[in-house]
């Protein structure tokens, strides 16, 4: 029998993370590359952790994949791990490998791994990753298409709704690492404290990201990238009012604005470090800058139409 291969894509939130937790939207697209699973057949169901994963990071996986496993009735399958996205970098590394074991695990047991599906699996190891996620970023992986995601709280729990974006024009993004990451645990905790305690104040916040998402997404839809750019700009604006930022990501976003980048803002957790995106018409040039003055970054196209034969 051949063996069995799914992948899940990592992600990054172009605007409306955080507020995404309590409830307001949320816009993000797919990384090009992400998490391959592979599966074949063995004894019973198993899970081959990736080397590179540290020992807590193992545990975890090995945690979520039996919840997963279980739902789908233990098929007899082998599945290795195989990430080209760095492990907690902010850029969905855990919702790619929830995504990835899910599809491999519903095609083991004889299920089409549609998206939905994929979807509601993937959530059950988001949950032992990360606690209480909004659920944005394995539904990202999932669908692999630019959404406008909300989390809904439905009678049976969270619920992400998600509606395609299209771009008409190629929508690409810089991303770089800037200083060491925190936990998004940590991040999004210490912003729950401050929310509880100031919670019409926070509540201004969000619902002012809330209205960016939206035009920016309808922005997007109108090929007006500028626009789209300055909404990323005003979104980095108020997650520093939030308590997100520091001067390691303030500084790469400005260093990007500085080279012309449309928009620039950090992507996902925030907090001391982590990843930072720049909306570039022309991504290539600052990427291969960037690289030689040492900074850890690529490129990604999120949306929209894809030059023949493309496919970063
Ligand atoms: C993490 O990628 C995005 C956050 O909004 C958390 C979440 O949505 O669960 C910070």
């Amino acid at each position: 029998t051949n063996p069995l291969v799914a992948f899940g894509a990592g992600k990054v939130i172009l605007l409306g993370e955080h507020s995404v937790v309590y409830g307001y939207p949320a816009l993000a697209g797919p990384l090009s590359f992400g998490v391959t699973a592979r599966g074949v057949p063995a004894r019973s169901c198993q899970l081959d952790v990736p080397a590179t994963a540290d020992a807590a990071q193992k545990r975890l996986m090995r945690k979520a994949f039996s919840r997963a496993a279980r739902l789908v009735g233990e098929p007899k399958v082998k599945v290795t791990l195989e990430p080209q996205l760095p492990l907690s970098a902010g850029l969905g590394s855990s919702a790619a490998l929830a995504v990835a074991l899910s599809r491999v695990l519903l095609q083991a047991a004889g299920r089409a791994p549609s998206p939905k599906e994929t979807a509601r699996l993937a959530w059950e190891m988001e949950q032992e990753f990360h606690g209480t996620p909004s659920g944005v970023d394995h539904t990202t992986s999932a669908e692999e298409k630019l959404i406008l995601y909300r989390r809904v709280q439905g009678p049976a729990g969270v619920v992400g709704r998600a509606r395609e974006v299209k771009s008409p024009r190629a929508l690409s993004v810089v991303v770089a690492l800037a200083g060491a990451r925190s936990p998004t645990k940590v991040t999004v905790g210490a912003l729950r404290e401050r929310q509880a305690r100031w919670p019409e104040r926070y509540r201004r916040l969000f619902a002012q990201v809330g209205r960016l998402v939206t035009e920016a997404s309808k922005a997007v839809e109108a090929g007006d990238l500028e626009g789209l750019g300055d909404a990323m700009n005003v979104n980095q604006g108020l997650l520093g009012a939030l308590g997100l930022s520091s001067p390691a990501l303030e500084d790469m976003v400005y260093r990007l604005r500085g080279m012309g980048a449309l928009g620039a803002k950090f992507t996902g957790a925030g907090g001391d470090g982590g990843a930072v995106i720049g909306l570039f018409l022309e991504p290539g040039p600052v990427v291969a800058k960037l690289t030689r003055d040492g900074v850890r970054c690529f490129a990604s196209q999120l949306a929209g139409p894809r030059p023949h034969g493309d496919r970063s």
